[in-house]
């Protein structure tokens, strides 16, 4: 069969036909087909049953015509497998009742063998790769998003406890971030060997720092996983939400693909990036514009990123669990139509 590689393509900043898209949160709830699947199993189950992620993963790329998969799973998983116990409670999200806030706590954390410990996701992308007629994205969570969900316990408004360990315990908050980084690094590299063919790395916390302390407690260990990946040879994208007062940092951070929330004009940021390839940014709530006026402001950001070296096009974060599928599938039609070359 052949395979459309126009999403890799488009990483490595080579010349593509058309811009590609797809969307974070693409695999999920406002699809009627998987709350179908969801409707069965628990989100947990859901992520450790390998038949049931490839049919969730599949579902946009069926139905909307995606240009790229994302493996279906979820950032928190390496962290249960660091031996905490994770739950999902519903209309909370996840929770960890064991939080992370003290040396007991880090020095008991585990570096799990991926393999061994999430075969599941492993297997999810092997049947993927048998089945995929676009190029597969694996992922992880950034370190220092994942422990924000470690030290809160859960999802947080304010990060006081990230912040306090942070600025009170430097030391103890560095041996945590060096400890999820040895697992993610392990993680993303076992994700490559089962068959990803590109990786993104998910900051969705960044945004909450100031730019010298993204410098100091977060982006070392994106750069130290970048630089551990270098070996697989895949493109990495890199997306830190609400980071366009990072970018210059992020663009430091090794990755091919920079990621873009909506919060920044994408010529804008084009401008800062250099030769890099971008990744967004349409506001996902601009979905649900009339169709007339989503395909204009399509052709607008199309437009403002024609300058890129490389662009794919996404949304500037998830796709929101209530927004229309048909709304999703013109945003994708008015892409392919409106960027032919
Ligand atoms: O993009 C995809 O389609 C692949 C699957 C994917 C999920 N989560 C599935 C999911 C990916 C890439 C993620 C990443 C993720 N998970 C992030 C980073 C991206 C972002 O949104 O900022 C974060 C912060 C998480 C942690 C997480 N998982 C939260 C905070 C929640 C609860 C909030 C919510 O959206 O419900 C989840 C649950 C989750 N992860 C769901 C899905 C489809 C919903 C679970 C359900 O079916 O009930």
């Amino acid at each position: 069969m052949t395979m459309n590689d126009t999403f890799l393509k488009a990483c490595r900043a080579e010349p593509t036909d058309y811009t590609p898209i797809w969307m974070m949160r693409q695999a999920g709830r406002y699809l009627p087909e998987y709350q179908k699947v969801r409707g069965k199993v628990t989100f947990l189950e859901l992520c450790k049953s390998p038949e049931l992620c490839v049919e969730v993963t599949l579902q946009p790329i069926d139905i909307l015509h995606m240009d790229a998969a994302i493996l279906f799973s979820d950032i928190l998983i390496p962290m249960e497998a660091m031996g905490l116990r994770l739950e999902f409670h519903e209309g909370k999200g996840p929770v960890f009742p064991d939080t992370v806030r003290d040396k007991a706590a880090v020095d008991s954390l585990m570096i799990p063998e991926p393999n061994e410990t999430m075969g599941f996701v492993m297997e999810t992308i092997k049947l993927l790769r048998k089945e995929l007629k676009v190029p597969l994205i694996g992922f992880a969570g950034a370190p220092f998003t994942c422990a924000t969900y470690l030290i809160e316990g859960g999802s947080s408004k304010v990060f006081w406890e990230t912040k306090k360990m942070m600025f009170t315990a430097p030391e103890l908050f560095h041996k945590l971030m060096q400890k999820i980084t040895a697992c993610t690094s392990a993680y993303l590299v076992a994700q490559a060997h089962a068959g990803a063919q590109a990786l993104q790395i998910f900051d969705s916390w960044a945004g909450i720092l100031a730019p010298c302390d993204f410098r100091e407690f977060a982006l070392p260990y994106v750069k130290r996983i970048i630089a551990d990946l270098q070996p697989t040879k895949l493109p990495i994208i890199y997306f830190a939400n609400n980071g366009a007062t990072l970018l210059d940092y992020s663009v430091d951070s090794g990755a091919d693909v920079i990621g873009l929330d909506w919060r920044i004009n994408i010529g804008d940021a084009i401008r800062r990036v250099g030769n890099k390839a971008v990744q967004g940014n349409i506001d996902p709530f601009a979905l649900l514009l009339p169709k007339d006026k989503l395909r204009a402001r399509i052709k607008r950001l199309l437009e403002d990123a024609t300058d890129a070296k490389g662009h794919i096009f996404n949304l500037g974060h998830g796709i929101h669990q209530f927004t229309p599928p048909e709304q999703a599938k013109i945003a994708v039609d008015a892409v392919h139509e409106l960027s032919q070359r």
